[in-house]
């Protein structure tokens, strides 16, 4: 019974999008082949692990809040060992230690594989050198979610937008064979997972063995998988080919997140985007007249450095033109090592607050709008579990990736339910099974 006594357990905090929630599988996946059970319970763990964000300034903060706060626990229990992975790890370093001598082990995205043997060693350790090799290697996962699997098919961006991090963060694009996603994604069709949702920084990019659109191809033949996401792609390369890919393959939903940043060729341009409006529009267009009842969502940034009254207008028109059925605006914020960072145009933080207000309140009214006539419409959705903002419901999503809240609790998480739309809301729709 010694094995009893001595269950070490992890306690595992993620920040940030869909490709550290999936790092944050993987760490626990390696974390349980050392002997590891994950724990809730931040306050018995004895190894802390904040899987971290760099995207902006904000997600930084709130890393760091948590990080200052974990100090006491420290105290109280020494032999916990604090871990700081993810994207801050990447772009900090061994600095981490000067901020907060409390953490024990640094590590970046790309050396997630060296947990396993660093996470036993008692002096602090700083893994972020690159890792060439990372997309031939495959790490075990220990999936969180019943429903939804995350697969990754690439790793790192080529991309440099003047604004972001991540190719600093996440090192350059690699793809991984197709036979390796493959069988991952047969192995998921096996544990009888319906959805699966591949990630990669530019997923249209995507290029091993075979391209994009030949993946997509391949993975809608498996058995057994109803959907296939892909997150995220980039509006310079939204090839026809993808598009009838998207159009003829049964198990790829009809969704696509194409960020579009701003609706000012001139600010497209300084973002190194490598695409002006009037083509973004013309890739919608195609999108829209190939895959009827496709849902289009963006990112938008407000207040990206020489913005113009003008060019913030332009963004406000191209929502009211292109009509999405959801975006993620956010205001721009300085990262360490951008080009951005350095022009010499900020916008004061009031204009982007302000301007950010501006987006929000105009995308509300449309996607209320776009909600409402759902209503009366029959919609297959995947259950994912309890409604988070009413216990009473459980809460699923529609292949357009629309939340759908259906009253009672009496279905299985990863069921597949027909409901009638009853109600179209802001931020979600209410349904009734059939
Ligand atoms: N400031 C604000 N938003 C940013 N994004 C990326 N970098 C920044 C930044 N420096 C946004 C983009 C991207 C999304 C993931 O985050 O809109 O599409
Ligand atoms: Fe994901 Fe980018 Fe945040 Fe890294 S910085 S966790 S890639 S959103």
């Amino acid at each position: 019974m010694l094995h009893f006594f001595m269950e070490r357990t992890v306690y595992i905090k993620t920040f940030g999008c869909q490709m550290n929630v999936h790092d944050s599988e993987k760490i626990l996946g390696i974390m349980e082949k050392q002997g590891y059970t994950a724990t809730d319970n931040v306050g018995n763990a004895d190894i802390v692990i904040f899987n971290t964000c760099s995207i902006r300034q904000k997600a930084e903060q709130k890393f760091y809040s948590e990080l200052g706060r974990i100090k006491s626990l420290k105290k109280k229990r020494p032999g916990t060992r604090i871990i700081v992975a993810g994207c801050i790890a990447q772009q900090e370093g061994e600095k981490i230690f000067k901020h907060a001598p409390h953490v024990d082990m640094v590590f970046g995205p790309e050396n997630i594989h060296a947990l396993g043997t660093m996470a036993a060693q008692k002096t602090p350790i700083v893994a972020v050198h690159g890792n060439p090799a990372i997309a031939l290697h495959d790490l075990p996962v220990k999936r969180g979610d019943g429903a939804r699997a995350w697969v990754t098919i690439m790793y790192g961006c080529n991309n440099y937008c003047s604004y972001c991090i991540v190719p600093f963060t996440r090192g350059r694009e690699r793809s991984r064979p197709s036979a390796n996603i493959r069988a991952e994604v047969e192995e998921l069709a096996r544990m009888e997972y319906k959805e699966v949702t591949l990630l990669g920084q530019n997923v249209n990019s995507y290029r091993s063995d075979i391209g994009f659109s030949a993946l997509l191809e391949m993975l809608d033949a498996i058995q057994g998988i109803e959907r296939i996401r892909f997150v995220t792609s980039h509006p310079r390369d939204l090839s026809d080919e993808l598009i009838s890919a998207i159009s003829s393959l049964h198990s790829v939903c009809e969704h696509i997140h194409l960020p579009i940043q701003s609706g000012s060729s001139r600010i497209l341009h300084r973002m190194n985007r490598g695409y002006s409006y009037d083509q973004y529009l013309e890739g919608i267009e195609k999108l829209r007249r190939k895959v009827p009842g496709i849902a289009i969502t963006t990112d938008i940034i407000a207040g990206f450095p020489g913005e113009t009254e003008g060019d913030h207008k332009a963004t406000m028109s191209a929502l009211r033109e292109i009509e999405f059925d959801g975006i993620f605006a956010f205001k721009y914020s300085e990262r360490p090592w951008t080009k951005a960072a350095e022009m010499d145009d900020q916008v004061a933080e009031g204009i982007k607050a302000n301007r950010l207000n501006e987006i929000l309140l105009i995308q509300d009214k449309i996607t209320s709008g776009k909600n409402k006539l759902l209503e009366g419409t029959i919609q297959e959705i995947l259950i994912e579990g309890r409604s988070e903002t009413d216990r009473n419901k459980m809460s699923g999503r529609t292949r357009t990736n629309k939340i759908v809240n259906v009253a009672g609790n009496g279905y299985t998480k990863g069921s597949m339910v027909s409901v009638r739309i009853i109600r179209g809301r802001k931020h979600s729709l209410e349904g009734k099974p059939l």
